[in-house]
């Protein structure tokens, strides 16, 4: 069945979690899609991930329709969320709904995912009345990396804590369909999922969201170096490549690789075609 804002929402009322991962490719995509799991979101963190960049700041709209549009020929079923890339609403609500625009029509998205609280309403507002569902991102949102000084948890104050519940109803009431709280305190989260009545998609939030978002190369140990706190390694996939790889790098230099097994034949006698070609 194809997940959708509506089913989401369900999702939420009947307490069911609602299970989101990154993906930035077809056949990645395809693998997540087949396992059910409820959406897909191409998130800018491909910036980092996929392309090598510090952060996200340097993502494209062009780098973002080109991703999602491989997710979303892979996604039968799962809900795809794209992310709007820095500098690509922030400044302007028409640019943004532009934006917004591209992402659903070249990339075959879903939903928009764009970052901020109450500064970021009237662009929400203005890509709903448009007919896109938008995700919105709350807490540690990336692309303020500069304005934090660094991947640093959010609403660890009373006065920040009060402003991100503000902000939380805020981007419900300008349309909303969900949204991701990533880098906040548990119990924080917890109050933001219980007072709104769209779903909250955590990480590094705690489980008291209705649902969970990773980034799969985090989840399946394909990054290296250091791990947030709130990654769980389900599989260690980076061992599993890194073996294969090594395999066939001795295999092909003993030559061993390719065998009978992996090789073409066919019943021709090669002496005669040498001697009909003159070679
Ligand atoms: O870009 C991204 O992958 C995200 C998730 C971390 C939520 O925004």
């Amino acid at each position: 069945m194809k997940n959708t804002v509506s089913t989401l929402l369900m999702q939420k009322q009947s307490g069911d979690k609602i299970t989101m991962l990154t993906a930035y490719d077809y056949t990645t995509a395809k693998i997540m899609d087949e396992c059910g799991v409820n959406a897909l979101l191409i998130g800018d963190s491909l910036g980092m991930v996929m392309l090598g960049y510090e952060n996200t700041l340097p993502v494209t709209m062009d780098d973002m329709i080109h991703h999602t549009a491989a997710v979303s020929r892979g996604a039968q079923n799962a809900f795809v969320v794209a992310d709007m890339p820095f500098m690509s609403y922030q400044t302007d609500v028409r640019e943004a709904v532009i934006n917004a625009g591209r992402l659903i029509k070249e990339g075959g998205a879903n939903a928009v995912k764009l970052e901020g609280g109450a500064e970021v309403c009237p662009q929400i507002r203005a890509i709903v009345n448009a007919s896109i569902p938008v995700v919105a991102h709350l807490g540690l949102t990336p692309q303020s990396v500069n304005v934090f000084g660094g991947f640093k948890v959010q609403g660890k104050t009373q006065d920040k804590a009060e402003k991100l519940i503000r902000d939380a109803l805020d981007i419900q009431d300008a349309g909303a369909c969900a949204v991701v709280l990533e880098g906040i305190p548990a119990k924080l989260a917890e109050v933001i999922t219980q007072k709104l009545t769209i779903p909250t998609i955590g990480i590094g939030a705690g489980n008291g969201c209705d649902g969970q978002v990773l980034v799969y190369q985090d989840m399946l140990g394909l990054t290296s170096g250091h791990t947030p706190k709130f990654v769980k390694r389900f599989a260690d996939v980076g061992a599993l490549m890194r073996h294969g790889i090594n395999e066939y790098i001795t295999e092909t230099k003993n030559g061993s690789f390719p065998s009978q097994e992996h090789t073409y034949s066919a019943d021709i006698d090669m002496t005669a075609v040498l001697a009909k070609e003159g070679c």
